[in-house]
């Protein structure tokens, strides 16, 4: 696939040559007192203030002319029109259409040019699911001994995890009350063994989340679950008990879930991008289809906002040209995600996967290696907790974290007073690392300042800004991974170690040895003495 190495550019050298290191976020602000009103975009109902990233005019006009020579419109519109931008393993990329409103007509574009419209299956899909949700939260879906289901058990891994429990937690405000959502990932026992240890067979549903219905962590955990549901209430059970998520049906067959109870999606939508497909389902029966019908709106609009705003004024794309400023011109190889909303506590965990899945790469789309740096290491917990743990490094640390500060003006709990004492402290931080604090008397009570923070706010943490939130983060992705001339789509780099794993697990309980190195045999060999049978 053709591909500039963006390095090579005029361009590149115009904004690594400019004076962005040279900036100083004290004088910034003092030379120029509209800088806070200039420096904001909207999407959705997110206000983005990111005045306090190092930037001034002619950095940002050196960084979007690095868009343009990079292609990235030309890709976003070719992402958008289903062409195969997911080079390596030859797919469109349409998480887009899974939000897209009815009657509009999407999907992968074929070599002659035709586009196969994927909207009846999406909109199909999202009827069945809403159906089913609906079911479960009236009682008029039932256990096999006639019990209303009082918890639904995602068990999923990776995309078919983060998302729907990343959401479920933000939602919760929103959620059944009478029907909780459990999420079991890691293959370790305890995960499935805690999420089952005080439920009642008979009110609960298992929903199998796996795109392609082979990932050994989810199809472990799930015949671990079917095993607990078949000794308390017989074969004829799982019916009731166990529906699926997947693209891959015959698999699904297999595991002994009727197909009639399997919700579809498509190669086409990629793991981390898929909370927004029936990966989602769980989230539905937690919020209801109309929840859900608001939480795609959310996304709708930025995609919206993506398509159509200009440049200067399209977040995704200021946000992502300033990451790409932080990680390649400024040198910081980590980024902060810190939302001041307990709601919000897994959402640096989903990003982790949605940014560092997909833009951590070393080789480019024409298989060559890169020139610059890629995808920063994500990281971040809620405030205020953090504050009180690895906040002094932000402050005072020889390592300079650019960090997103996310928060609300109205909470969904009524203790005003702990909201006001939350978001100023969330305002606090982003005045603190901007500015610091000049002690020469007492070095060590002295702040540098000049640290860079984006600040994201809403009215309100609701289906719709959560979309918007989800969205926003998805096309920052995209944005640097065109930058970059990557494929933020394909995940190659976690092949090998499940490939290793499959090959070490009879190793561990019988006599047979492969050929490893010396560390590895002795890890091997320890962990076999030590087992007990
Ligand atoms: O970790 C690799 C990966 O393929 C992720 O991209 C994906 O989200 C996860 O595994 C789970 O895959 P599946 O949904 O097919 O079980």
């Amino acid at each position: 696939m053709d591909v500039i190495d963006i390095a090579s550019t005029q361009e590149w050298a115009a904004l690594v040559d400019g004076h962005a290191r040279d900036l100083n976020l004290r004088s910034l602000f003092h030379d120029d007192p509209g800088r806070a009103d200039r420096y904001v975009v909207t999407a959705g109902d997110l206000r983005i203030d990111y005045s306090k990233q190092r930037v001034d005019d002619a950095t940002l006009d050196a960084l979007f002319a690095v868009a343009r020579a990079a292609g990235v419109e030309a890709r976003r519109d070719a992402m958008f029109a289903g062409d195969p931008i997911n080079a390596t393993e030859r797919r469109a990329v349409l998480h887009t259409a899974l939000r897209a409103p009815a009657g509009v007509v999407m999907g992968p574009r074929t070599t002659d040019g035709t586009t196969v419209n994927v909207e009846p299956d999406v909109h199909e899909v999202l009827e069945r699911m809403g159906k089913f949700a609906e079911r479960v939260r009236s009682g008029a879906w039932r256990g096999a001994t006639g019990k209303r289901i009082r918890t639904v058990v995602n068990i999923g891994i990776g995309g078919s995890d983060l998302g729907p429990a990343m959401a479920y937690r933000a939602l919760e405000a929103f959620r059944h009350p009478k029907i909780e959502c459990r999420f079991v990932s890691n293959v370790d026992g305890a995960a499935i063994a805690q999420a089952t240890a005080d439920l009642d067979p008979a009110r609960t549903l298992f929903v199998v989340s796996s795109k392609t219905f082979t990932t050994i962590e989810t199809l472990t955990n799930a015949h671990t679950a079917r095993a607990w549901l078949v000794a308390a209430l017989g074969e004829k059970a799982v019916g009731r008990h166990f529906v699926a998520v997947s693209t891959n049906e015959a698999e699904v067959a297999k595991f002994g879930i009727d197909t009639a109870n399997m919700f579809g999606f498509w190669e086409w939508v990629g793991g981390r991008y898929s909370v927004d497909s029936a990966i989602g389902l769980s989230l539905m029966v937690a919020i209801g289809a109309s929840g859900f019908t608001e939480f795609l709106a959310g996304f709708r609009a930025v995609d919206e906002h993506f398509v159509s705003a200009p440049l200067e004024q399209n977040a995704p794309v200021v946000l992502g040209l300033i990451g790409v400023l932080n990680r390649n011109v400024l040198g910081f190889a980590t980024k902060a995600v810190l939302p001041y909303a307990e709601e919000l506590g897994r959402f640096p965990a989903y990003l982790q996967q949605l940014d560092m899945e997909s833009n951590g790469k070393s080789v480019r789309l024409d298989g060559r290696p890169v020139s610059t740096d890629t995808g920063p290491i994500v990281w971040g917990e809620p405030g205020t907790n953090g504050q009180h743990a690895f906040y002094q490094l932000l402050h005072q640390g020889t390592e300079i974290v650019p960090a997103d500060f996310i928060g609300f003006a109205n909470p969904h709990h009524p203790h005003r007073n702990h909201h006001d004492l939350l978001v100023a402290n969330l305002i606090a931080q982003t005045e603190a690392l901007a500015f610091g604090y000049d002690r020469p008397d007492e070095p060590w009570r002295s702040f540098a300042g000049n640290r860079p923070t984006t600040t994201i706010l809403a009215p309100q943490l609701t289906p719709f800004v959560l979309g918007n939130l989800v969205a926003l983060y998805e096309h920052i992705v995209f944005v640097q991974g065109a930058v970059w001339g990557i494929d933020s789509f394909d995940q190659w780099g976690v092949e090998l170690g499940k490939e290793l794993a499959n090959r070490i697990t009879p190793e561990l309980s019988g006599d047979e040895r492969g050929v490893h190195d010396s560390s590895t045999n002795a890890l091997i060999d320890w962990y076999r003495a030590n087992r007990q049978a």
